[in-house]
């Protein structure tokens, strides 16, 4: 029989098959809560040896596309869980990919009171589909305060804590793609003159401590990282 088919071990995780299902977001979760349509479909690929799930956001403020699901409120621990047992019950393990937008969002899409942050005020090229009125033009992000950015660490730490709640076997942070940590990575999108800013170890400073307080809160074999320096998705540069 193929390797592929027989068992992997990842860390302290054992997997059935070196088979692993990547991230897509599937815009399935109406009003950002996960539901049973969704355990179906992570249900039917549970025979992969891991799954890492679409993106999900740690906060309401990550929430920039329509109908993604959120890790933060009570409501959506619950819906993870009928799909983390759905997973588990073909024996395959599954992490959550733990994914805030950033600038890469539309207050259409937002809950109220949620706001488009980023590292700086600067506004991604291009356009972003809302289900209220369809494409628009990417909109300049707030800035982030250095509490904004505190916020932000905590909302990572309790949603890697809920993750483990709902059942995961681990999270991945998704730092890639042009999403919120990789904002501040980039020099076009984080144009910022703090600690925060400036030399590559400013830049990845804020990505560190997101991994820092993942780890303090559920331990470094149940953190991943995805990392994607030569991608141009979402107004990365070359
Ligand atoms: C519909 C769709 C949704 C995706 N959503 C995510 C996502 O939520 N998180 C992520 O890290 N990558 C996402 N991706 C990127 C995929 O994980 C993968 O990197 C990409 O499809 C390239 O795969 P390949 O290298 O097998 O060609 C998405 C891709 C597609 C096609």
């Amino acid at each position: 029989m193929s390797k592929l088919f027989s068992e992997a071990t990842l860390g302290a995780l054992t997997l059935q098959n070196h088979l692993v299902m990547a991230p897509m977001t599937r815009n399935r979760a109406t009003g950002n809560v996960p539901n049973a349509l969704m355990a179906e479909y992570y249900g039917q690929r549970a025979s992969a040896g891991l799954i890492i799930t679409e993106g999900a956001s740690p906060s309401p403020n990550g929430l920039g596309y329509p109908r993604i699901p959120g890790i933060f409120s009570r409501e959506q621990i619950e819906g993870w869980k009928v799909i983390t047992d759905a997973v588990h019950a073909k024996n395959a393990k599954i992490f959550i990919q733990l994914m805030h937008g950033g600038r890469i969002a539309h207050p259409l899409n937002l809950p109220a009171g949620a706001r488009v942050l980023g590292p700086s005020a600067v506004a991604a090229v291009g356009d972003i589909y809302t289900d209220a009125e369809g494409m628009k033009q990417q909109v300049v992000p707030q800035e982030m305060s250095e509490s904004d950015i505190k916020v932000a660490i905590e909302e990572f730490a309790q949603a890697a804590r809920n993750s483990i709640e709902a059942g995961f076997d681990g999270i991945e942070l998704h730092s890639a793609n042009g999403y919120l940590l990789e904002q501040f990575i980039r020099p076009n999108s984080n144009q910022r003159t703090d600690r925060y800013g400036g030399t590559i170890e400013n830049r990845a400073r804020f990505v560190l401590e997101v991994v820092d307080a993942t780890i303090e809160a559920i331990g470094k074999e149940r953190v991943g990282i995805r990392l994607s320096p030569y991608g141009i998705f979402n107004d990365m540069p070359l």
